[in-house]
């Protein structure tokens, strides 16, 4: 640790002088601790041809095949939404200069809120610049410090963080376990028949890659008077119908997050609920109300991309039944099944350095494939995620099955 000038000069001059502690200090010791298989490192890519990252580090390595990136519709290089974005960069600039409540609210900003829920049948829509910020605004407007929260074990850390901010106590049910909700909620409602209560979860687990059966949940929560808040950001294009995640018609679901960071193509974020809830964030949520507006630019493109959603229903469906299939090959060929249906396929291997092992091998072989270790996943769950979008080409299954090799 490099000593500032001036504590260099108080202890070269007397000795006898106490110096104050170095508030870094604990960061440099935990960071020294940390084992060197734990230390993340930032990696730049460069798009290659369809679907393929070229690795900046290592040009030798050439392009590789994105089985890791979250844009399961490969529409983030798709023409119409580079037309919309660069229109919009001309008409409105780079940035939107202010919040939406000041200065930073523009026509398309309106027009992205009423087409998303129209689309999902929503009252009120608000955009958020992305998804980690809109979940704090969700859990911060269906939670305060008398709020008992029950959130799935495996939730999205930006949602425990909103509770943290909320002050609610937290419990946590076991993974897509409804027995252990609907015993936590019968308790909960037994103790304080009057307590505000929320449940959270997700459409899609971004880790796990499977789903909760989103009817039951809503049902139990609406027979407990639970609000729940349903985190689609991976579901949204993809699940339900026409791609409209799993709480489509499911009145009993209060608050849907959702991201244009995933299937969307883009970037920044949208809650859509009903009237009240839809009112209170924007009068309420610091997390909309004190941050720049998102990019006009992102607004067009998260058009665009519902435009071309909505004019090709049939487009996650497809996606599932090439899920399915991949999923089946995986199991064939002596690998764990991976839970789910959707285009999330999380390959159990369990250590950290094995999982680490499998992401280079697959590198050797041309394909970019992300290992999940803890603290992300519990120990011994290490895994490789496997992400699978439409764009693909043909052959993409057998070239993974060939750099996978022979299943331990
Ligand atoms: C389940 C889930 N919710 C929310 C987010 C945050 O979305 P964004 O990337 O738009 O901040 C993510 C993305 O990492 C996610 O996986």
């Amino acid at each position: 640790m490099v000593a500032c000038s001036g504590q260099q000069g108080q202890s070269g001059a007397d000795p006898a002088v106490t110096l104050p502690p170095d508030p870094l200090a604990p960061l440099a010791a935990a960071l020294a601790a940390l084992p060197a298989a734990r230390r993340r490192q930032l990696r730049d890519f460069e798009p290659g041809g369809t679907a393929e990252l070229r690795p900046q580090a290592d040009p030798a390595m050439g392009a590789l095949l994105d089985l890791a990136s979250n844009d399961y519709l490969g529409l983030g290089r798709h023409p119409q939404l580079l037309a919309a974005a660069r229109q919009a960069l001309e008409r409105d600039g780079v940035g939107s200069g202010g919040s939406r409540l000041v200065s930073g609210s523009r026509p398309v900003h309106s027009a992205l809120e009423r087409r998303l829920a129209d689309w999902l049948g929503r009252e009120r829509v608000l955009l958020f610049p992305s998804g980690f910020q809109a979940n704090l605004a969700a859990v911060g407007a269906l939670a305060d410090r008398h709020s008992l929260v029950i959130a799935d074990r495996l939730c999205h850390h930006s949602l425990l963080v909103g509770v943290q901010a909320s002050g609610a106590r937290l419990q946590r049910f076991g993974h897509n376990d409804l027995a252990d909700l609907e015993r936590r909620l019968g308790q909960a409602r037994a103790q304080a028949p009057n307590q505000r209560l929320l449940v959270i979860s997700e459409s899609l687990f971004s880790m796990e890659g499977s789903q909760p059966d989103a009817g039951a949940l809503a049902r139990l929560c609406a027979e407990h008077g639970a609000a729940l808040l349903l985190d689609e950001a991976h579901a949204l294009g993809v699940l339900g119908p026409g791609g409209r995640g799993l709480a489509w018609g499911q009145a009993a679901v209060t608050l849907v997050s959702g991201t244009f960071g995933k299937a969307f193509g883009g970037g920044g974020a949208f809650l859509a609920t009903g009237a009240i809830a839809g009112e209170w964030l924007l009068q309420q949520a610091g997390a909309f109300r004190y941050t720049t507006a998102l990019a006009p630019a992102l607004a067009a493109a998260a058009l665009a991309a519902l435009d071309l959603i909505e004019a090709n229903p049939g487009w996650g469906a497809a996606l599932m039944e090439r899920a399915e299939r991949w999923r089946t090959a995986l199991a064939a060929a002596g690998w764990p099944r991976p839970p789910g249906q959707g285009p999330i396929l999380s390959l159990l291997v369990g250590e950290e350095q094995a999982a680490l092992a499998l992401q280079q091998r697959l590198e050797g072989h041309g394909l970019l494939a992300v290992a999940i270790r803890p603290p992300t996943v519990p120990p011994g769950t290490s895994r490789l995620r496997l992400v699978l979008r439409q764009d693909l080409p043909a052959g993409s299954l057998k070239r993974l099955l060939e750099a996978l090799g022979e299943a331990p």
